[in-house]
């Protein structure tokens, strides 16, 4: 067993002074819900044991410099049971780029529509200091040839509009097919903002995509997108009446769906495997057993992952899980997100799991991945390992919004955070340390 350091006071302190704010099973939408506490279950040590020493898990959203992706140590080693879960930003962004070439040159009798000899593309960017996000962009940057370096990696930003190949974060690329040379334009690319400041943001891709194909029309060959949410805005909106086809990332079911209907692609970053590592961490900590245990060494139930599906990084205290590409190919394996890994689908025993209570916010209740495919799957978790969690849902946009329903941390035994913005994650700790 981990030793665990006791101080009662606090946590009496803090049961006494907070307002109670948790939300059972479910994230409300724009952060307003502020039901309170109902479920009794669970906790046997959450009296005792202080909050900085309880398990935390940072998921999704990687603690970082927004600006130069540096990680945040500190935060990722908040104590010895903190560990981040997500996936392989990198390992992804170049096979959602692979995708898109390769449809590209198996498509290239068809895909120039103006026959101009020029395959433009536009490109929806989700948040510009989110590393999920930058890598993605690179990716599809780099695979196009249409990347320019900047101090050692590839140009990120968003060029706004470039119609004539002068801007200078990106370049025109070229692609040979078949014998003859083609040339590769990014004809526009923003990041997916609204105007109360949430990132990903679907409905700005939709109004953006109806710009686009008003200024550059049939110069437009492909879109691509950061997000399978962002991607199927502007599919529906645009893409899907005129035959473009549009990328996307997630492997959201709608976005799986769409394949049929043209859709070019999108990645499954095994958010499968993400929402288990997510819940298992915490799991092992509580349990006092090798984290490792039901991961990369079966448990007594028979759950394992073999290390195909994910890789861990001791230094970084990360686990990233691997991704996948779906296409017209494949797609027929994907259709159901959010189902569980069957390799990790078995019950915990609850004698030996006894059930424990964990707070686990999702940053935007209205992010399509998180909502339409993580989340569902962190519900299907928890029964199987005995959590009982309170699903907090933010705005997407304040932090405070968030921290402000973690009022009383001596309620749970174990903490799992999507920050709005990856800067933040001392906002929560410090909360914790109290
Ligand atoms: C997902 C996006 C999502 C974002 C939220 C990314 O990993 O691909 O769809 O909006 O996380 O942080």
């Amino acid at each position: 067993m981990k030793k665990r350091i006791v101080v009662l006071t606090m946590a009496v302190l803090f049961g006494l002074s907070a307002v109670a704010c948790g939300s059972e099973g479910g994230s409300s939408s724009g952060g307003t819900d502020t039901s309170a506490e109902s479920s009794s279950s669970g906790s046997s040590d959450s009296g005792t044991v202080a909050n900085k020493d309880k398990p935390l898990v940072w998921f999704n959203r990687q603690p970082s410099n927004s600006s130069t992706g540096e990680l945040d140590m500190a935060a990722l080693s908040f104590n010895e049971d903190t560990y981040y879960v997500g996936f392989d930003a990198n390992q992804g962004a170049e096979l959602q780029g692979t995708m898109v070439k390769d449809y590209i040159e198996a498509n290239i009798d068809t895909i120039d529509r103006n026959g101009d000899g020029v395959i433009g593309y536009v490109l929806a960017i989700g948040d510009i200091g989110h590393n999920d996000s930058i890598a993605r962009t690179r990716g599809v940057r780099k695979a196009l040839g249409t990347g320019v370096e900047k101090d050692g990696s590839i140009d990120s930003e968003p060029i706004g509009t470039n119609t004539d190949g002068s801007a200078s974060a990106v370049q025109d690329g070229s692609l040979e097919v078949n014998g003859k040379t083609y040339t590769v334009r990014e004809l526009a690319s923003q990041e997916m903002k609204n105007s109360a400041g949430a990132t990903w943001d679907a409905a700005t891709a939709g109004n953006a995509i109806g710009t686009w194909s008003s200024s550059f029309g049939d110069q437009i060959d492909v879109v691509v997108s950061n997000n399978d949410g962002m991607g199927m805005s502007m599919f529906n909106a645009w893409s899907k009446d005129n035959d473009v086809p549009t990328f996307g990332y997630d492997a959201n079911n709608d976005a799986v769906a769409a394949i049929a209907e043209g859709y070019g692609g999108t990645i499954s970053q095994h958010a499968d495997v993400q929402a288990y590592l997510t819940l298992r961490v915490l799991r092992n900590a509580l349990d006092g057993v090798d984290v490792d245990t039901g991961i990369g060494t079966a448990d007594e139930a028979g759950n394992v992952l073999s290390d195909d599906v994910y890789v861990y990084n001791e230094e970084e205290r990360s686990y990233y899980a691997l991704n996948v590409a779906v296409t017209a190919e494949n797609y027929q394996d994907f259709t159901d997100s959010t189902k569980v890994y069957e390799p990790v689908s078995n019950q915990l025993d609850e004698s030996s799991h006894p059930t424990k209570k964990v707070w686990l916010d999702i940053y935007n209740a209205s992010d399509n991945f998180l909502s339409s495919t993580y989340q569902p799957l962190l519900q299907n978790y928890d029964d199987l390992m005995n959590l009982d969690i309170d699903y907090i849902g933010g705005d997407g946009q304040t932090e405070s919004n968030i921290t402000n329903r973690l009022g009383n941390p001596g309620q749970y035994d174990a903490f799992a955070i999507n920050m709005v913005k990856t800067d933040n994650a001392a906002s929560y700790t410090a909360l914790l340390s109290q």
